[in-house]
């Protein structure tokens, strides 16, 4: 079995974990805070940060992991998708540790490996099965048929509802990521006092983009009665906002794995750190009596453990990127 050092590199947290014999053996997260000035992720920045976290952070990986270098079997890295200039740290460092030890590189997609961390540790899902992944980027319901065989049958056709968290929390006042605050303040909110508009969405896509406007309106016009209306009311505002995107996914998620008729469901991705989600999901898997598999916390966000599985799996299949300097023009930081 491999022993393979991974590196996630793709938006605002520099992370290196080692994986040995199938097993995560380490998984070092540096967080970029620079960005909650600025209340989101600025690209310049977080490319700067990464350069400045990537050594260290490798090297403490392998020193918690009591792994030397050369007992690596393989170097991989996140391909995307992701913000370029971030990316672009994650693929140079591991293409030149890779060259230097002379140790193949593997390549892998965030949004697979953000699936791929169900497998981390037990109870692990069977296939196939259907995840509805969430991410500050992404928002795609997965049909999941084995480790590397994944087919997207419905995702956003505009905003990511983590971007639909965040975007709302600034509205609200709120730092960024926003998300884990509203879920903070929604705990005291009655999520039934607002109700904002669904968009009706084709077969099992979504779109957040919508509900955005509809929340800036809705409080620019209770700010004309009451001044201080998000102050006095700001618990009920998280709370019914946070419930408004929880049921659009899980209706359309619901859909989907009737559709499909699978028994066993999952979540992923940053916002399946979100308790209410969390909640109404496994409440949702005991009425239709689907298997409900829900990641730790640390493994919901971005983190290279996800990348570590993602890239044995790969190891496993004899999937390789290319060592050519010319391979680096081909990388796609796009959606792929
Ligand atoms: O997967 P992730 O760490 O990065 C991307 O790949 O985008 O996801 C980050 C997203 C952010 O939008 C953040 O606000 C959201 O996950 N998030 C949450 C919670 N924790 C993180 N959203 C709602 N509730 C949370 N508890
Ligand atoms: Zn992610």
């Amino acid at each position: 079995m491999p022993t393979i050092l991974a590196i996630e590199s793709s938006c605002d947290e520099t992370s290196a974990a080692i994986i040995q014999d199938s097993k995560i053996v380490s998984n070092v997260i540096a967080n970029q805070t620079i960005h909650r000035l600025y209340g989101g992720v600025v690209p310049e920045l977080a490319s700067r940060a990464h350069q400045q976290n990537i050594v260290p952070v490798v090297e403490q990986a392998l020193v918690q992991a009591n792994v030397p270098k050369k007992s690596l079997d393989a170097i991989a890295f996140t391909r995307g998708p992701g913000l370029l200039g971030a990316l672009l740290v994650g693929v140079s460092f591991a293409k030149s540790m890779a060259l230097a030890l002379q140790r193949p590189l593997i390549e892998v997609n965030h949004m697979q490996a953000h699936v791929l961390a169900h497998f981390i540790e037990p109870p692990l899902p069977s296939f196939p099965f259907l995840c509805l992944t969430v991410s500050g980027g992404h928002t795609q319901i997965i049909l999941v048929k084995d480790y590397l065989q994944m087919e997207i049958v419905g995702q956003t056709q505009d905003d990511a509802v983590g971007e639909a968290f965040d975007k709302t929390a600034k509205m609200l006042g709120l730092s960024y990521p926003g998300g884990p605050l509203i879920d903070r303040y929604a705990k005291a909110g009655n999520p039934q006092a607002y109700t904002f508009p669904k968009v009706a969405m084709p077969g099992f896509d979504y779109s957040f983009s919508g509900i955005k406007t509809a929340f800036l309106n809705f409080i620019n016009k209770n700010k004309q009665k009451d001044t201080d209306f998000i102050k006095h009311n700001l618990a009920d505002l998280c709370a019914s906002m946070q419930q408004t995107l929880i049921q659009i996914l899980l209706e359309k998620f619901q859909k989907a794995a009737l559709h499909y008729q699978v028994k066993e469901v999952a979540i992923a991705g940053g916002v399946a750190a979100n308790s209410g989600l969390r909640t109404q999901l496994t409440e949702l898997a005991k009425k239709e009596q689907w298997q409900v598999y829900i990641p730790a916390f640390q493994y919901c966000t971005d983190n290279a453990a996800m990348i570590a599985m993602a890239a044995h799996y790969k190891f496993l299949a004899e999937d390789f990127a290319s060592q050519e300097v010319s391979a680096l023009a081909r990388l796609p930081f796009s959606a792929s």
